[in-house]
């Protein structure tokens, strides 16, 4: 039987759109890592600061008083490097230099597909899914879903103050360019009448919103709240003919980077927790090419090219329950 290879040393990295729970995560691996006396390297700016060697060593005070702060203490970016063979190439080899024995990645789907591309380069990679969207399919929660949620209901609680006093019609736009996880849940808890979100962007029809206001208002509603996915857009368009169609006057609000700051909730800084903690743990085990995911009520390791090819998609029942519960 082949000898398991002795973990010592790991990087880690934030890769893609922040989310709030980042640096909650950050810590738990690095503290996690020396525990169990693990050499821990930050890399700055996701797969960028890999590729250009941007590296610090850390230890357990750099991760003090991070938990409470949105945002990724590490930096993170968008990198086009990692869509050419000579960026990963880079990355690989860069991985190799600096011995490490792991990487780990917090991010979302475009990061863990990076990762697939650089274990076929023979690099070690951890994922921990962090993305505001919820939009990755092995996984049942990610990483800053709740605190972009709360930040989105706090914004509609708000919404609703100023359209119920001018009995007027709300049309907010929250975050999610593919995915209507944000939207749908931000309608639910906001108490909106309608979502509008990208996976029924073919079929949406605009007249059936204006319907609805028009039929709440008879029964006696004085405000009506609409929440639209950044991904379905045209949400000024919207309100611009609400207002012509209905005569109710019709404001637009874009949420847009707001929900992607803030302190992480409880939920995000638990799940990111346990998240970075069973990373570096399934590293130690032996584990290679991996995800942790949480589902059913539990966290999972997942081989990473499996759980690549995992499929789910959004409860519409929840859009459901929001129109029944609307009128
Ligand atoms: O991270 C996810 C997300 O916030 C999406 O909801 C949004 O469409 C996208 O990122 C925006 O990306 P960027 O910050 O690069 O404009």
């Amino acid at each position: 039987m082949e000898e398991q290879k002795k973990i010592k040393k790991i990087g880690v990295l934030t890769s893609g759109g922040d989310a709030p729970g980042m640096n909650a995560a950050i810590r738990a691996v690095v503290r996690t890592g020396r525990y169990f006396d693990l050499n821990v390297i930050g890399i700055r700016k996701g797969y960028n600061g890999l590729i250009n060697g941007e590296i610090k060593e850390m230890y357990s005070r750099d991760v003090s008083n991070v938990m409470n702060l949105g945002g990724t203490i590490l930096h993170t970016a968008r990198c086009p490097e990692m869509m050419t063979t000579e960026g990963l190439d880079k990355a690989a080899a860069i991985y190799k230099i600096l011995s490490l024995d792991a990487l780990i990645v917090i991010g979302g789907d475009g990061s863990y597909r990076g990762m697939a591309e650089l274990a076929k380069r023979g690099v070690n990679c951890v994922g921990i899914p962090a993305t505001i969207d919820l939009d990755m399919n092995n996984t049942e929660y990610t990483i800053g879903f709740d605190t972009a949620v709360n930040t989105g209901m706090d914004a509609l609680n708000k919404l609703r103050d100023t359209s119920s006093s001018h009995e007027r019609c709300s049309v907010v736009e929250v975050m999610g360019r593919d995915a209507g996880y944000i939207a749908v849940w931000c309608g639910m808890v906001g108490g909106a009448e309608d979502v509008m979100f990208p996976e029924e962007k073919d079929t949406i029809d605009s007249k059936e919103v204006i319907q609805q206001i028009l039929a709440n208002r008879s029964t006696g509603k004085r405000h009506n709240l609409i929440v639209v996915a950044e991904g379905v857009g045209g949400t000024q368009k919207l309100a611009k003919d609400i207002q012509e169609i209905t005569g109710i006057q019709t404001r637009a609000t874009i949420l847009g980077h707001l929900q992607r700051g803030g302190s992480p909730t409880a939920t995000d800084r638990m799940h990111a927790s346990m998240m970075g903690y069973y990373a570096v743990k399934a590293l130690l085990e032996g584990r290679e090419n991996i995800v942790i995911a949480y589902n059913k009520g539990q966290y999972e390791v997942l081989d990473l090219f499996e759980a690549l090819d995992m499929k789910k998609s959004l409860d519409k029942e929840i859009y459901d329950v929001v129109k029944i519960l609307s009128i």
